[in-house]
Parts: structure tokens; C-alpha cells; sequence
């Protein structure tokens, strides 16, 4: 099986002084569904933005599908995200003026993909949102809204897929839902997963959980 993350002696020291990660190793393996726990401030999502590329670490080196994210300029890291990565933000980040199919269109329209309008339908029936599609995001729930950000996510046919705390504001239930999803595009398209969250209750789905403490990496 292939690496595909692998993070070298990672370290983040934020301005203030904050050390958020001690030279972190790790390396996740092609179709790993991957548990990323640790209490609150242990450097869980540090560690998922620097290896997403959304920032850049003190020390240390990061190589995502065999290329070197941190050695790429930004536009070729934007480049490199949009074509392979995609992230699932706990916050959602959905675009209020606009529909959920909007949503999706948008991102479609950003990487250039042809079809973008049957894809996004597509993929808001496999989400179980088809009925959703013409509706703002402020006329959902928050399982509902975290179904399309990850809809937004699967617009750009990730290899990699980071979510940090895609459950955090759902109830157990929800929770369970969002993690069969994850779990099937991890069986059937062969999608890499690194999920932070702090549900113990969804661990079980891991194939794999890594724990953080303190910015050290457990295994
Ligand atoms: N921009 C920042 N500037 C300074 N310190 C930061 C910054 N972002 C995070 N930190 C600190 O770095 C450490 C790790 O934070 P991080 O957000 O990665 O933790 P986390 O494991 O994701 O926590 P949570 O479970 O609460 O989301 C914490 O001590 C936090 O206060
Ligand atoms: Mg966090």
C-alpha cells in the first residue's frame, strides 16, 4: 500500500510561543480510515491544516501523494489542494446567499469540472439532500448542512479527504450518519480519511486512530 500522507518531524510554534505540535511523525496509508483524537488543544486541527496546506509549519516536512507540500509556492499548493485534497470544515463555511446546489455549482465552477450541474445533483441524491437542493443553508439542520459541506467537499473528487470534527455539532445519531457515508466513500471510491474528532462513541469506524497529546503524537 502506498503512503499517502507523511509528515517528518513536524513542528508548529504559533507567534505567541505556543508549541501546538513536537515534532510530529506520521504516515497514513492508501484506503486508511484514520481517527485523529486528542483532548481539546492537543494540536488536531494544527496538524490537519498543515498537512491540507492552509498553513505552514515551523519545522519539518509533509509530503502528501508523494509530492512535498511543504515545499510547494502557494499557487502551486493551491493547485495541488484543489486537485487532490479536500477538507471538511466543523464550521461548515456554506455560502448563505446562496442554494445548496449553488454550494455545490460553485465549487464545480472553481476546478473547472465538466458536467458540474449532473454531478452536484448526483451527489446531493447520494446525500440524501435532492429535495434540499433549492433550499438556503439557514432553512437546514446541522446534519443536513454538514451533508453539504461534505457534498461541497466531494464536488473536487478528492484521493484525500480531512475533516476536523465533521460531527461536532451533531447529535449522536447525525453523528453515525455523517460516519457511514465517510465509510462507504472510503470502501467504494477508495478515498483516504484523516478525522479528527473527540466522539469516542464514533471511534469504532476507524480502521486506525492516532491521538495527540500535548502536540506528541501517540500511537
Ligand atoms: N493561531 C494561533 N495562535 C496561537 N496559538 C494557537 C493558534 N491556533 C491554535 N493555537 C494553540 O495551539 C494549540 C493546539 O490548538 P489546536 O486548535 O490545533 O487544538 P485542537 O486539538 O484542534 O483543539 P480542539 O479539540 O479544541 O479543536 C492550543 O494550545 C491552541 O491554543
Ligand atoms: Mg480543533
Amino acid at each position: 500500500m502506498s503512503e499517502v500522507i507523511k509528515v517528518s518531524n513536524l513542528w508548529k510554534v504559533y507567534p505567541d510561543g505556543t508549541k501546538a505540535l513536537k515534532s510530529v511523525d506520521l504516515v497514513i496509508k492508501e484506503g486508511e480510515f484514520c481517527g485523529l483524537m486528542g483532548p481539546s488543544g492537543s494540536g488536531k486541527s494544527t496538524l490537519l491544516h498543515l498537512i491540507a496546506g492552509l498553513d505552514r509549519p515551523t519545522e519539518g516536512k509533509i509530503w502528501v501523494l508523494g509530492r512535498e507540500v511543504t515545499a510547494m509556492k502557494e499557487d502551486e499548493l493551491a493547485d495541488f489542494r484543489k486537485n487532490n485534497l479536500a477538507f471538511v470544515f466543523q464550521l461548515f463555511y456554506l455560502l448563505e446567499d446562496f442554494s445548496v446546489l449553488e454550494n455545490l455549482l460553485l465549487v464545480g465552477d472553481m476546478v473547472g469540472i465538466k458536467d458540474a450541474r449532473k454531478k452536484a445533483l448526483e451527489i446531493l441524491s447520494f446525500l440524501r439532500l435532492e429535495d434540499k437542493a433549492h433550499q438556503k443553508p439557514s432553512q437546514l439542520s446541522g446534519g443536513q448542512m454538514q451533508r453539504v459541506a461534505i457534498g461541497r467537499a466531494l464536488m473536487l473528487e478528492p484521493k484525500v479527504l480531512l475533516a476536523d470534527e465533521p460531527t461536532g455539532n451533531l447529535d449522536l445519531e447525525e453523528g453515525t450518519r455523517i460516519f457511514e457515508l465517510f465509510k462507504h466513500l472510503n470502501q467504494e471510491r477508495g478515498i483516504t480519511f484523516l478525522v479528527a474528532t473527540h466522539n469516542t462513541e464514533l471511534s469504532k469506524f476507524f480502521s486506525r486512530i492516532v491521538r495527540l497529546r500535548d502536540g506528541t503524537l501517540f500511537y
